[in-house]
């Protein structure tokens, strides 16, 4: 298979010899601040930058809080001037634009896929095509761009479906419908009321998958590949999985449904042909891919979404259990060099507990004082990992969103990881924090 073209471009720029290296990282919420915590940790990298960064990142990274992610002018910018040697973007939406595009032609390797690649979350249509073309396995779908078709459809199924609204919509635009009712309901509300904007153009209605929900990682070239390790996500508010969905309220690795059996179906099934098919149309996936997937009881699983970054929170417990080199890995994949024979090495397990400000994911306040962070942080194996705070003026944090914390702890098992996370989360408050108190029990129910 040819070389990408793209990866020859950002391989020819300079070559970086040890501590030599400047890595931008692109974002500034809890999952960057976990990839910086990384990155600034490998004996390749002689400074991070972050653009906007956090306030908690700057003891670890130069942050640029004036460029925001999504102004693709500035990041590349900045990243010409400072003589940035890896770009390596966090979140969807600058990737969706064509950031990575934009930095490589410019001669700056940059981790992430190109727009055209980036379509695999961007567009759900392309993704369940691009699956269907490649035979990978997923659940049964049709795309509409009209309303009445979309409701003859619904009425003509008898049982439960799910509605997405194409395009991006911030991972809302899902509804789960138990009835043809529900999902009437909710192609108005997409298609007709427009609740997600553009992005309800178009839907893709889809059979409801049973089992059990887990993200899976790899790294990829373009042509290669190297596996992370599988995590899972805590997406809905309360204890239970009930409530709300949210942007996640925790997250542990590893997950103890993808076993070895899983895992090479995973493999087989669902990372091996979509690097294989992306290259082969033409839209290498240079980047994390990360897939969601449903595991059946028989152990088979399905791709529910692919998402072209990292998961938040499932970054933060990844980022605390892996060992060695960060930049190494992230810098091969974006100079289409990557060694598909080379592994990476994991600490036993690692638990993210989020602490959320009170009334999130809908209204909430911020400006509320933490205390208690310095405390939680001296214990052993514990990072706190910032999503949504600021410096007060008395040089503390108050918070500043929605997600606030990820406190996040290594662990030699999942449960030692869980009970370390949990005391270091009691030792910080703010006003209306709160929690979930079950995260990870599925993993700790199995064993
Ligand atoms: P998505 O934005 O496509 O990841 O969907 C958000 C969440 O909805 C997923 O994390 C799943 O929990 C759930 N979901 C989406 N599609 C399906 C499906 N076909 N069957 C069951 N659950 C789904
Ligand atoms: N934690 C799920 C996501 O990042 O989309």
């Amino acid at each position: 298979m040819e070389r990408a073209s793209h990866a020859n471009r950002a391989g020819v720029n300079r070559d970086e010899g040890n501590g030599s290296l400047k890595v931008l990282v692109v974002g500034g919420g809890g999952r960057e601040h976990a990839l910086t915590w990384k990155l600034a940790q490998s004996p390749r990298v002689e400074a991070v930058l972050a653009a906007p960064g956090s306030a908690a990142m700057e003891g670890l990274a130069e942050c640029h809080p004036d460029v925001s992610a999504g102004d693709l002018d500035a990041v590349t910018k900045l990243a010409r001037e400072q003589g940035v040697g890896l770009v390596v973007v966090g979140p969807e939406d600058p990737l969706a634009a064509g950031l990575a595009d934009r930095l490589r032609d410019e001669g700056i390797a940059t981790f992430g896929p190109s727009a055209a690649a980036a379509r695999l979350e961007g567009s759900k249509a392309f993704a369940k095509d691009f699956m269907e073309r490649h035979g990978i396995p997923t659940a049964k779908h049709r795309a509409f761009e009209d309303l009445h078709a979309a409701l003859e459809y619904v009425g003509r199924l008898d049982g439960r479906c799910v509605v997405k609204a194409d395009g991006l919509a911030a991972g809302k635009g899902v509804a789960m419908c138990e009835s043809p009712a529900d999902a009437e309901r909710a192609l108005r509300e997409i298609m007709e009321d427009r609740r997600f904007g553009d992005a309800g153009s178009r839907v893709v209605i889809e059979d409801w998958l049973e089992g059990e929900e887990v993200s899976y990682y790899a790294i990829s070239d373009g042509e290669r590949f190297v596996t992370l390790a599988a995590a899972q996500d805590h997406k809905r508010l309360l204890d239970g999985d009930r409530g709300e969905n949210t942007g996640g309220m925790g997250a542990y690795s590893p997950a103890r449904v993808v076993d070895r059996v899983v895992e090479e179906r995973i493999l087989e099934r669902v990372v091996r042909p979509t690097i294989r098919g992306m290259a082969e149309e033409g839209h290498p996936y240079v980047g994390v891919l990360f897939v969601g997937l449903m595991v059946d009881s028989a152990g088979d699983p399905q791709v529910i979404e692919f998402n072209v970054r990292f998961g938040d929170p499932e970054t933060q417990p990844l980022m605390v259990r892996m060992k060695g080199d960060l930049a190494g890995l992230l810098e091969t994949a974006a100079r289409g060099r990557l060694d598909p024979d080379s592994s990476v090495a994991w600490g036993e397990a690692a638990v993210c507990v989020v602490l959320a400000s009170g009334g999130y994911p809908r209204n909430y306040s911020t400006g509320h004082p933490i205390s208690g962070l310095e405390a939680a942080e001296a214990d052993e194996g514990v990072v706190v990992f910032h999503a949504g705070t600021r410096r007060c003026a008395n040089g503390g944090f108050e918070t500043a969103g929605g997600r606030v914390l990820g406190v996040t702890a290594l662990g030699e098992s999942v449960g030692a990881a869980r009970d370390r996370a949990y005391a270091a989360a009691a030792k910080i408050q703010f006003e209306g924090a709160h929690c979930r108190s079950d995260i990870a029990s599925r993993a700790l129910d199995r064993s």
